[in-house]
């Protein structure tokens, strides 16, 4: 609870110019909050140093307290174990001259003399203000040595129980805590009642930038905090603008005008106009420039404010000294929304990000959304409204947020060359005033829309994603990727929370948190979407496969692992049944091998899954086709659609079939199954599908 005692403290540091708080004060905070640390007594002499550890008891531990020396133990300056008052003494000097000696500036206020806790398992216990999603907090194991290990796990501030446990969850060595070599299991609940009073901490004073519980002492009952720091800051961010609803006007108008189109083939100006009017757009277009009496046959006008009807959007790619006029006049004109596809403005540093500035002020008075600037536009293939490139039409239920006009673009591509399509795809750019939690929001709503993919870098308001993220993936999973190097803030310096936390880790962690689906990399931000889109949401993760080809059975089950599936273990009964049915040289297991042989029998694949199938212990199954395997989906059509009606996704694996492959993938895919050039993509899409419905269960209760 926030206290007078807590606030004293760091108003007395921040007026010392004192950018952190000494240990023995961190540890008077967290006692005020209940977390259970050392008894302590701060010595300014040899005398007051032995009647402090004779009040504690021995045996003791003695740290210097000085503003120059933040991590103590690099200086020599702490002792542990000292069993008597004339080890205190001693110890007391020996402090004080080693510090002296290493750092001969330092100023010390004395000696912190501390219980001695008895030795355990070191965990780390820390927080962090994290640029994007403010109080973060971090739980690792090693005490000493997190630094090396780097087994760490992220929450973003306030924390529940429940979730400070699947932190601890989800540290690699885990099972370092479950007690090992002797080791007794430690106290968990201890542990994450730690967690969360840290994470209240942090909510209650803005002033901490970041929190070292660095070690904390796991016990079979029970935790220690043996050392603590309190970083401060003095700049407190102000509230961000609250959410404010995208317009569907932007995405779906009915009419548009493309200020700067031009009739120089070449130019963005005259493909985006060309490719609206090539996707079929039903509403009205107007091309805007003062040059030109008309493009392509429309009738050409010199300004936006010329023209006679509604304007919904406009998309504009003037050179970028012009935009803030257009948007003027785009304001005047009370168009609803504009695409700003010119560059030159954040993107090429300070000067352009003041014009920047200046448009969104003029955007956000008029009641004009922007989407952009210095962004490859948007698409939405079932409007026909193609405003950007290259032109993509296949319409699906895939819709693509991307921070990159490229990715925007390539995940279109790459669903429409499997047979599916997408249902918006929308490059932000710059993201000056529209961004990624806005779409998100907005497309949670969207019928049109059943799997949201998102690409981004990062942004700013990261607690506005989570939450916009966390409403939608009630309704929809959302695959977000995310693209940046881990950086490391300038918090870093100071403590070891800041060294650990880089702000992937820290994205990632707060999007799983949110109910995001956090992908690693392109490749499988379009292998799941088009899984999501093709397949039904599996009711537990336990994999049957069928396959052609041994070695590629094996790579599929070594991949299980991985992503969080397990080869299912078929009833006595299904094993009989498939042994009864089955020739003798296929082998019946899981996997299913039905060998080589079946490139001339390729009715075994249904044979076996018709019988399979029937077994529950099947919740999801991939088919594996190796060599140039015809008849394909001929073969599933039956199994395919038994398996659809008992909710049991299937895909489908088929390599190393050249020619035979691309027509066999073909067909498959537009049937609706879904196949993968390799097993492992192949377990990896069918991973996600268990990913998401691991989240809709925690959603739900
Ligand atoms: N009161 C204590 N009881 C038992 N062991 C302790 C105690 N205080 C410190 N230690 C041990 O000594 C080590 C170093 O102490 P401490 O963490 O206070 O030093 P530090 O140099 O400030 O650490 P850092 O800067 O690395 O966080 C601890 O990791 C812990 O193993
Ligand atoms: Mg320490």
């Amino acid at each position: 609870m926030k206290n007078n005692k807590t606030q004293n403290l760091i108003r007395g540091a921040l007026t010392e110019g004192r950018s952190f708080l000494y240990e023995h004060e961190s540890k008077e905070i967290i006692t005020l909050y209940g977390v259970p640390t050392t008894k302590q007594i701060l010595a300014r002499n040899e005398g007051e140093a032995e009647a402090a550890a004779d009040k504690i008891g021995y045996p003791v531990v003695l740290k210097v307290v000085s503003p120059q020396v933040l991590h103590k133990s690099d200086v020599g300056a702490v002792l542990l174990g000292l069993k008597n008052g004339i080890a205190v003494r001693e110890g007391y000097q020996k402090i004080i001259n080693g510090v002296k000696s290493r750092v001969p500036d330092a100023e010390v206020l004395g000696v912190l003399v501390q219980e001695m806790a008895r030795p355990s398992t070191e965990v780390i216990v820390g927080a962090l203000r994290d640029p994007q999603f403010g109080p973060t907090v971090m739980f690792g194991i090693g005490g000493v040595f997190t630094e090396i290990i780097r087994d760490v796990s992220f929450r973003v501030a306030p924390l529940t129980l429940k979730e400070a446990g699947e932190m601890v969850a989800e540290i690699k060595y885990r099972k370092i805590l479950e007690g090992v070599r002797g080791n007794p299991a430690v106290d968990v609940p201890a542990l994450t009642e730690i967690l969360v009073k840290t994470s209240q901490i942090m909510v209650d004073y803005p002033e901490i930038n970041a929190i070292d519980l660095n070690p904390v002492l796991a016990y079979e009952k029970g935790a220690m905090v043996v050392d603590a720091r309190f970083i401060l800051s003095e700049e407190v961010k102000a509230a961000e603008p609250q959410d404010r609803l995208t317009p569907r006007e932007l995405l779906e108008p009915k009419s548009v005008a493309v200020i700067g189109a031009s009739s120089n083939p070449e130019k963005i100006g005259h493909k985006i106009l060309r490719n609206i009017v090539d996707a079929g757009f039903k509403g009205s277009i107007y091309p805007i420039n003062p040059r030109d009496a008309e493009i392509i046959g429309l009738k050409c006008y010199k300004s936006v404010l010329d023209v006679q009807g509604d304007v919904d959007a406009a998309v504009v790619v003037v050179p970028a000294a012009h935009v803030l006029q257009v948007v003027k006049e785009c304001v005047e004109k009370k168009v609803k929304g504009a695409i700003i596809i010119s560059s030159g403005f954040k993107d090429i540093g300070s000067d352009g990000a003041k014009m920047e500035a200046d448009i969104l002020k003029a955007a956000r008075e008029g009641g004009l959304r922007i989407i952009g600037p210095n962004c490859q536009g948007v698409s939405n293939p079932k409007a026909g409204f193609c405003a950007t490139w290259p032109l993509v039409e296949a319409v699906g239920d895939v819709a693509v947020i991307s921070q990159s006009g490229t990715i925007a673009l390539e995940v279109p591509s790459y669903l429409s060359g499997n047979g599916l399509g997408y249902s918006k795809a929308i490059a932000l750019g710059n993201k000056s005033d529209i961004d990624e939690a806005d779409l998100i929001s907005w497309l949670s709503g969207d019928d049109d829309t059943r799997v949201i993919a998102v690409y981004t870098e990062g942004m700013k308001n990261g607690v506005k994603l989570m939450k916009a993220v966390q409403r939608a993936s009630a309704e929809k999973p959302v695959l977000i990727l995310k693209g940046g190097k881990t950086e490391m803030g300038k918090r870093a310096v100071l403590a070891h929370t800041g060294s650990l936390a880089g702000n992937k880790e820290v994205f990632e962690a707060a999007i799983r948190q949110g109910g995001g689906v956090s992908v690693n990399n392109l490749e499988e931000l379009c292998d799941a979407a088009k899984a999501f889109s093709m397949l039904q949401s599996p009711k537990g993760n336990k994999l049957l496969i069928v396959t052609s080809s041994g070695g590629s059975g094996i790579l599929a089950s070594d991949e299980c692992e991985h992503v969080g599936l397990t080869l299912t273990k078929l009833h006595e009964s299904t094993v009989r049944g498939l042994r009864d049915s089955l020739p003798s040289w296929c082998v019946v297991g899981n996997p299913i091998d039905l060998t080589g042989n079946a490139m001339n029998n390729v009715t075994l694949y249904r044979d076996s899954l018709e019988i399979a199938l029937e077994d529950e212990s099947v919740d999801m199954v991939l088919v594996i086709f190796g060599d140039p395997i015809t008849q394909t989906w001929d073969t599933l059509k039956s199994v395919a659609s038994k398996a659809a009606t008992l909710g049991i996704p299937l895909a489908v694996a088929y390599l190393g079939g050249a020619e035979v492959q691309i027509v066999e993938t073909k067909t498959l895919q537009e049937n609706g199954i879904p196949v993968y050039p390799t097993p492992g993509r192949a377990v990896n899409a069918l991973g996600y599908l268990n990913v998401y419905r691991r989240i809709m269960s925690r959603l739900n209760g």
